[in-house]
């Protein structure tokens, strides 16, 4: 017991909270169940990927075929939350709630309506596992298009996952290619070890809690700017420099805000990472195909990516600080007519299957999370002395 002992936290860095089969994360690659991520970002499709994280081998043609038609089957909402979104206009109107705040009560209240809610079994876990991940897209379409005073567009089942999710925000068919590069960015974001939001996922059901509660606590982690926010974040910092500079991308007028920014010891979002310190594997991927579609798109699109890889060429040579996968990621979603404030909650659309993963490997493997703090509070006192 100290009272001069500081109050710093070391933030876990660099701690092993555990051991897990899903995935590796580190400076030299990032692996899912023993899959390299530029290979299955090539390769997968997010359904083979989730089934790969759910159920833990790639999946056969027949085992694909169920288990897509078992996404396409659940992506329905229960009436009560359908009259919950419908009833949160106002409150994402005047920014009481945001999309994440919605989608993690949404998440709650599926868990209230599941015939398998208080059943932990691996069967009932994973069960619920494929409803949430079917039902989280229509969620966020249904909630889009709450905030923009539209009908609630229907989920179509001729569609694969991204593009109906793609297809649910926005009204209009996805073209293929727009509808692959959502593909790809959910298998980027479906799964990352131990992360703030897994970490919490965990710790939730190694107290043999529900698989919602786990999901609804891992979706208010989330949503930090630290962690998933950030691609929202980056996205408002883009824009606001753009506010600040004009549309010119004027590399002298970049290099002024930046170092202004340095100067105030900005965060400045979407870059840095506290296990890739050389740069985000996935950051790349997204990166070349979203200013693939910008560039078909025009060249406003195109600019905000010009603008971006300016101010990534600032921060690589003069801070030596890398973008994470929320840089591309704002960038991209913005190219594909997304609105900000549900970039986070995609996000949970595909991070939903390493939480899930995350969870049934925690259960079946169970001992409660309990670790220990130092005190530096007060030496004893007497309370009447
Ligand atoms: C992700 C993040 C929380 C990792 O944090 P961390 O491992 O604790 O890293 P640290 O905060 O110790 O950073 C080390 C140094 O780099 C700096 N740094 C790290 N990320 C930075 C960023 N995005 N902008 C500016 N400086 C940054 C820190 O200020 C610190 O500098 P110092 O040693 O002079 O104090 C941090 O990089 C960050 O806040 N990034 C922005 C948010 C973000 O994009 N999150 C998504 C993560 S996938």
């Amino acid at each position: 017991m100290s009272a001069t002992a500081s109050l710093k936290n070391t933030g876990l860095e660099g701690v092993s909270a555990g051991n897990t089969a899903i995935c590796s994360v580190d400076q030299g690659a990032l692996i899912y169940r023993g899959y390299e991520i530029h290979d299955l970002a090539e390769n997968a499709t997010f359904e083979e990927v989730a089934f790969l994280l759910l159920i833990g081998h790639k999946p056969s043609a027949s085992e694909l075929e169920t288990f897509k038609s078992e996404l396409v089957g659940a992506r329905e909402l229960p009436e009560p939350v359908i009259a919950y979104l419908t009833s949160m206009r106002h409150a994402l109107d005047y920014r009481t709630a945001v999309p994440m705040d919605v989608l993690r009560t949404a998440v709650s209240m599926l868990g209230n309506l599941d015939k398998d809610s208080q059943d932990s079994s691996e069967e009932a876990n994973l069960r619920k596992a494929k409803r949430l991940t079917a039902q989280i897209p229509t969620v966020i379409g249904h909630m889009q298009n709450v905030i923009d005073g539209r009908e609630l567009v229907q989920p179509d089942a001729s569609m694969g996952h991204a593009q109906n999710l793609l297809y649910m925000i926005t009204r209009e068919k996805p073209s293929d290619e727009e509808a692959h590069v959502i593909d790809v960015s959910l298998t980027l974001y479906a799964e990352h070890d131990y992360n703030a939001s897994t970490f919490t996922s965990r710790v939730i059901s190694a107290t043999l809690s529900d698989m919602h509660g786990a999901v609804t606590g891992a979706i208010a982690a989330l949503k930090g700017p630290l962690h998933g926010g950030a691609n929202e974040a980056a996205m408002e910092m883009l824009k606001e420099i753009r506010g600040d500079i004009g549309p010119a991308n004027d590399t002298e007028q970049i290099r002024t805000w930046m170092h202004r920014a340095f100067q105030d010891k900005r965060k400045l979002m979407g870059f840095g990472h506290r296990v890739y310190k050389n740069g985000d594997h996935r950051a790349g991927i997204l990166h070349k195909l979203g200013h693939a579609v910008a560039d078909k798109k025009g060249s406003d699109a195109a600019k905000l990516f010009e603008l971006g890889e300016e101010v990534q060429r600032i921060m690589e040579t003069e801070k030596a600080i890398f973008p994470n996968v929320d840089f591309p990621c704002g960038m991209t979603y913005n190219v594909m007519g997304i609105p900000v404030p549900q970039y986070t909650p995609i996000f949970v659309a595909a991070r939903i299957t390493g939480w899930a993963a995350h969870i049934m490997e925690q259960h079946a493997n169970n001992r409660l999370i309990r670790p220990v703090s130092t005190y530096v509070g007060p030496e004893l006192m007497k309370w009447n002395g």
